[in-house]
């Protein structure tokens, strides 16, 4: 499969030495090229796929290797919500290249996860479901719809029905507690309940606004005003519009856990861009975006390369989790240029040097992939492999560079613009385990727990006390 574009073919293959001291060639990228960025995506996707097993007998369907033990710092198993991550950038991936490879096996993954009322709550995953673990799940679902991604057999849930479940059991999880929000767990006998952060409130904005926009129904388009006002209002973004990880439910969200990292900020700026389009270019929202894009970047790209800076300036602090935030950074950027055309021109030249940068880490051979392209993360580093691997790294180095090709990618349908997807605004209302799963829950030897954790340990040291977050035993 590599190399197999004549553009690709005519670079000479560069001969690079890898830290631990093997002969190894490196991916090459010709940014202007089409077939150049199809192909160097391909070997990516395909070497990230190696990772899965969750379509071979005796599998799981939809469930990566895992979970990861605790602390989650190597690659020796992903979290829950990863693979529904992986999921939505394989179907960027056809989307940016129409290569349907992996179509059917993300199908298979995403109805076998969706739980026994469709909402993607399945029973084996209650005892480490954040807010943001489900919703990762349901963004996968609303970018089939808005991609027009193959739909499901008829006798099968459909992709804006399974967003609609995600959106109304997290609508049921809402309470007054600092005056609104989500807490970033499902449930309360959850570790990290109390914590009210960015992602689970963002996940849920970004989903209510990509409802509205899809459907046209402005109760979806309220959700998210509200949201945003709630977040703005309580601090987790600032004037400046940096966005920060989230606050203490336990001390009426009064003190800010003051960490970035760039999912909770690209989350609400797709977010924010849908609104700007769902109002028709309504002057507040270009000024958020504007503002959410501005703080974006220059956090974010230093000298233009995506950069994770909480995890990457302090390398033993990234968890499994870390690793492939940037994926879903450049994810964001990339279509939130669909909806707010007037950011292309910033958001494609920071996706062109981070993807031309980000190659250069594609030339790993750790022993499990002794391959010479494997992706470490530390794009600002050049050459010199960073000596990681796993799924995360594909999974940005994927994006980064599929990007590439978003400006003659077709834009996001809606219900009224080509979009097939049937929808159901009533899915997942009846669900008693929106909130309650108690009677269902299964035992196990120890709760587990979700997306973030480490982001949360180092949280609620900074926000005073580990008392309400400890490992469970
Ligand atoms: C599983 O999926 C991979 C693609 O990632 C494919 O190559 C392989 O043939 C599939 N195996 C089965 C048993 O479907
Ligand atoms: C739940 O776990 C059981 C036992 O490992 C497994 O057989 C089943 O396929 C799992 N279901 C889902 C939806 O992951
Ligand atoms: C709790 O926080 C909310 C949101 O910031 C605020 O509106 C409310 O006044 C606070 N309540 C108390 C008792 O401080
Ligand atoms: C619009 O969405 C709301 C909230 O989910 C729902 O109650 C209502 O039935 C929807 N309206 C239509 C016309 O689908
Ligand atoms: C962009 O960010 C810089 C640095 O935070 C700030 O000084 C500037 O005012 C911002 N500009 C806009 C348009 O938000
Ligand atoms: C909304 O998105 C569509 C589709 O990409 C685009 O054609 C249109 O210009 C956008 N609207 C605004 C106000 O930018
Ligand atoms: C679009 O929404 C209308 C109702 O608002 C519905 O009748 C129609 O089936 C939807 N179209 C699709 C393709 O789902």
């Amino acid at each position: 499969m590599w190399p197999s574009s004549p553009s690709v073919c005519a670079l000479a293959l560069a001969l690079l030495l890898t830290t631990d001291g093997n002969i190894a060639t490196a991916l090459q990228l010709d940014l202007s090229s089409t077939d150049s960025i199809k192909s160097v995506a391909s070997t990516i996707a395909y070497d990230m796929m190696t990772y899965y097993k969750g379509n071979l007998s005796g599998q799981i369907p939809g469930e990566l290797p895992g979970p990861p033990p605790t602390p989650a710092i190597t690659n020796e198993g992903y979290f829950w919500w990863e693979t529904g991550a992986m999921f939505g950038s394989l179907m960027d991936y056809w989307y940016y290249t129409g290569d349907s490879t992996y179509n059917d096996v993300v199908t298979q993954g995403m109805l076998f996860q969706t739980g026994a009322n469709n909402d993607y709550l399945p029973q084996n995953q209650t005892n480490g479901m954040g807010n943001d673990d489900q919703a990762f799940w349901g963004m996968a679902a609303m970018t089939a719809a808005e991609l027009n991604f193959p739909n499901p057999p008829a006798d099968k849930p459909q992709w804006l029905a399974l967003v609609q479940a995600v959106y109304n059991t997290q609508v049921a999880r809402f309470d007054n507690k600092c005056g609104g929000g989500l807490h970033w767990q499902a449930y309360p006998f959850l570790n990290g309940y109390n914590y009210k952060n960015s992602i689970a409130n963002g996940c849920f904005f970004n989903i209510a606004s990509r409802l509205a926009l899809y459907t046209g129904n402005s109760s979806y388009a309220d959700r998210a005003e509200s949201t945003w006002d709630w977040v703005t209002g309580v601090g987790l973004i600032d004037q400046n519009y940096l966005v920060y990880d989230g606050t203490n439910s336990d001390d009426n969200c009064s003190s800010i856990n003051h960490e970035q990292f760039s999912y909770n900020a690209a989350v609400f700026l797709l977010g924010a861009a849908t609104m700007y389009n769902y109002t028709n270019g309504d002057p507040v929202w270009k000024g958020r975006v504007e503002g959410l894009l501005n703080s974006t970047i220059n956090v974010f790209f230093p000298q233009g390369i995506g950069y994770e800076v909480t995890c990457e300036a302090v390398p033993s602090k990234c968890t499994i989790d870390m690793l492939s935030y940037k994926a879903y950074l450049v994810r964001w950027m990339a279509a939130a240029t669909k909806l707010a055309p007037f950011i292309y021109d910033p958001v494609i030249a920071v996706i062109k040097t981070s993807a031309a940068a980000a190659v250069l880490q594609c030339s790993g051979s750790p022993s499990d992939h002794p391959n010479g392209r494997m992706c470490g993360l530390s794009w600002s580093k050049g050459t010199q492999w960073d000596g990681t691997s796993g799924v995360g790294q594909q999974m940005a180095a994927l994006e980064v560079v599929q990007s590439n090709l978003i400006q003659q990618a077709k834009a996001p349908v809606t219900n009224s613009t080509g979009g097939t997807s049937q929808g159901d605004p009533t899915a997942g209302i009846n669900d008693p385990s929106a909130q309650n799963p108690t009677a269902a829950r299964p035992a196990t030897k120890g709760d587990k727990v979700g997306a973030g954790f480490l982001t949360a340990v180092v949280s609620c040291v900074i926000i005073g006390g580990v008392a309400w977050l400890s490992i469970p035993g």
